[in-house]
């Protein structure tokens, strides 16, 4: 779906056409056109999109980006649905996926000389711990871009380390390592462009085949497995030595100015706090950051500027993890701050009837 959209936007916007979408009859299929927002892209004279945006339905929604600065929100979006739907990433894998999400998306901007710009969209199968993103244009294409006439060969040539259009501004290995991370992984990794469709899996070497159908522009699919712990060294290797993009995600997003400590902002999640089920979404983050705080140091969760929360938040979040992680975790491994007497009675109290009920 992603490409089409993409194709359509490229047609709406800059060839005068337009299109009507006659929504699915199945009400399942109907919500996920307007959950992802395709229905939106796809006609938005008759489609909005969802006025909400937490980070349920986030996971799968199409997101757009015309320049550094949309592209950047973009790729913390994606990066936020992540540490909200899956539990068990370390850091090596938030890294790596946040690396990839950056030069994938940054060849788009940088490369594809799209009219439209390019579309992302995430999913996450948090039960095999796997998480795929694909990323669409509708630009000029790698062939013409590589300047390579025959299209599978500018494919296969475009993941090879140190293969750039331009040797002096660039490096050339955007697509090498992302391709490694997704295929060493026990993923998978697509790039359709033009005339010519690659893949690559696991350890084989990758495999190119001809489309009888092009593709104007390029769409670059990667699936990560996230079991594998020692991901990012194994597979992010130029010139032979192993790269550990400096600073990453958590580092932007969730340590304070300091550098010292990991901070979470409640305020700036309260918009989402709604329902149980944001809760756990939640929950889960703050397992996710926990697992990327060194074990002798706390996650600082920040309460400034927070008046009041759900009793059912208080539960589905304090009270669950402190059932989780007994007392003495709870309290070695999160600090509370900024917390006025209301939502600390709130917290308390949920966290009482959680030890009471798992008494009875
Ligand atoms: N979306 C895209 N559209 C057009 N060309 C692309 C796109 N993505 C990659 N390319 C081509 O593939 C080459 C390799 O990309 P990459 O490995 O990220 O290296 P770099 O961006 O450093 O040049 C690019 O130099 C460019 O020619
Ligand atoms: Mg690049």
């Amino acid at each position: 779906m992603l490409p089409l959209v993409t194709q359509l936007t490229h047609f709406r916007e800059n060839k005068d056409v337009d299109f009507t979408l006659i929504p699915p009859k199945r009400e399942k299929l109907n919500q996920l056109f307007i959950n992802t927002h395709w229905a939106y892209w796809i006609d938005p004279d008759h489609f909005s999109k969802t006025s909400y945006d937490g980070p349920l339905h986030l996971h799968r929604v199409a997101l757009r980006f015309s320049n550094a600065e949309q592209q950047y929100q973009a790729v913390n979006k994606v990066m936020d649905i992540l540490l909200n739907s899956m539990t068990g990433l370390n850091r090596e894998h938030l890294k790596a996926l946040d690396w990839s999400l950056n030069e994938i998306t940054d060849n788009v901007l940088s490369h594809a000389k799209s009219p439209v710009g390019g579309f992302i969209q995430a999913s996450t199968y948090s039960q095999s711990k796997r998480v795929e993103f694909i990323v669409a244009d509708a630009g000029i294409g790698i062939p013409e871009s590589l300047k390579i006439s025959n299209h599978e060969k500018a494919l296969l040539e475009a993941i090879k380390e140190g293969i750039t259009n331009n040797k002096e501004t660039n490096q050339g290995n955007g697509l090498f390592g992302s391709q490694r991370v997704a295929s060493m992984s026990g993923g998978e990794f697509q790039i359709h462009s033009c005339r010519a469709s690659l893949q690559s899996k696991q350890n084989n070497p990758p495999e190119v085949t001809k489309q009888k159908i092009p593709y104007p522009g390029t769409v670059v699919q990667c699936l990560m497995d996230c079991t594998s712990p020692r991901l990012l060294e194994e597979a992010l290797r130029f010139n032979n030595k192993p790269h550990d993009p400096p600073f990453d995600f958590i580092e932007r997003e969730y340590t304070d100015q300091s550098g010292e400590h990991m901070i979470l902002h409640m305020n700036e999640h309260l918009k989402y706090l709604g329902s149980r089920e944001a809760g756990a979404a939640l929950r889960n983050k703050i397992f996710s950051l926990l697992s990327c705080v060194p074990p002798d140091k706390k996650l600082r969760i920040d309460f400034s500027g927070v008046s009041v929360i759900s009793s059912s938040v208080a539960d589905e979040v304090f009270g669950m993890l402190f059932q989780e992680f007994g007392p003495m975790t709870f309290m070695s491994r999160l600090e509370l701050t900024g917390i006025d007497s209301t939502v600390r009675g709130l917290i308390d109290r949920a966290i009482l009837l959680r030890t009471l009920n798992s008494k009875r």
